[in-house]
């Protein structure tokens, strides 16, 4: 039995590429494995949500994790906050994360390239502050999103000097994971780079089947292929990539086919794949709808998260200031 950890920011709606890249995956697993899943709140404070927003988002979360599958009998379903020992792991893991390197990773650069104006110190241990969330728990898989490969690959590093330091093998190392297959990377609608929460490019799993159809309707493609065989273009296996993950396999052949052949007709490779992303989609919004009036179950969930969380990462922190050497008088 793996020990698995992820946690989603609170930052929004789940998209698509939350659900196949990792949430798709979490459901998989808690029936097999010792699983905790979170909403990672303290994450959220880089970009300064108000404190409304702050728990609004995080209730939000909570919601579309339980619609998509996520089960809090078999896994610990948890608010990063509700476990503050992770700040304290993050504090003592800091002590051996250089700047240097935090200065170097791809998530920092394009942070500090997109907003120059909030170039906080939190974004910069970001990193650290996943790997508290990882190792606080022990864990030894971690699934994630392709996008996530060089935080994991500096969690990684940073439980092997950790090891190496205090000369103990008290941390595995942690593998992103993903079911037999590489890390996904879900494309957006608009032809180019990753779907994501706030870049307009996004299928959520609270659209509703009507703002699904006239999102896909209006995905961006190209003038269409105008060589049998040509390579397809950039936005249109964009499209293609997101068919392989909710359509039948046959599907994606035969729009690939016909493409191939110079046949293809976008407006019904769209209407396939909206119709077919509605399916997948609608009995997740129907459940985010009666999920969102419960409140007293949400805080009944919460609750008992926090109370599996707190335990396993209070024995972590215990014994990682033991092996520091803290000592009480
Ligand atoms: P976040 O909130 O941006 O994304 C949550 C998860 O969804 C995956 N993901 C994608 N996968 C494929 N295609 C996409 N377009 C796509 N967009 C997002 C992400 O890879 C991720 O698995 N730092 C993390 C949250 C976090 C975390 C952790 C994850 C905090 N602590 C510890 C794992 C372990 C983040 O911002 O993910």
């Amino acid at each position: 039995m793996e020990r698995v950890v992820s946690g989603i920011r609170s930052t929004g709606n789940l998209h698509l590429g939350n659900y196949f890249g990792a949430i798709r995956n979490f459901v998989r697993m808690q029936n097999d494995h010792e699983c905790f899943f979170f909403i990672a709140d303290y994450h959220s404070l880089t970009t300064h949500p108000t404190p409304n927003d702050l728990h609004s988002n995080v209730r939000q979360v909570l919601v579309e994790y339980l619609a998509a599958g996520i089960d809090p009998e078999k896994a610990t379903l948890f608010v990063q906050s509700d476990v503050p020992e992770v700040a304290e792991l993050t504090l003592l893991l800091s002590m051996n994360a250089y700047v240097g390197e935090l200065e170097r990773t791809s998530s920092f650069k394009e942070k500090v390239r997109k907003n120059p104006n909030n170039v906080n110190a939190g974004l910069l241990t970001y990193p650290v502050l996943m790997a508290a969330d990882i190792l606080i728990h022990r864990a030894t898989k971690v699934p994630v999103g392709k996008d996530q490969e060089q935080h994991l690959e500096m969690c990684r590093k940073y439980a092997r000097r950790f090891n190496g330091l205090y000369k103990t093998e008290y941390f595995k190392e942690p593998e992103p994971f993903n079911f037999g297959q590489d890390l996904l990377k879900i494309p957006g609608l608009d032809g180019t780079g990753k779907m994501g929460k706030s870049e307009g490019n996004g299928l959520f799993l609270a659209d509703s089947p009507k703002q699904i159809r006239k999102k896909v309707m209006k995905a961006v493609t190209d003038s269409g292929p105008t060589e049998p065989n040509s390579p397809v273009t950039e936005p249109v296996q964009n499209l293609f990539t997101i068919m392989d993950v909710v359509s039948e396999p046959g599907t994606l052949q035969f729009f690939q086919q016909e493409y191939a052949n110079c046949t293809i007709r976008y407006g019904d490779l769209k209407k396939q794949l909206a119709e077919d992303i509605v399916q997948f989609v609608e009995p997740i919004y129907n459940r985010i709808q009666e999920l969102s009036a419960d409140s007293d179950y949400l805080q009944k969930i919460a609750r008992m998260g926090a109370e599996k969380a707190h335990e396993s990462a209070a024995k972590t922190v215990k014994e990682v200031r033991e092996i520091i050497g803290f000592k009480k008088f």
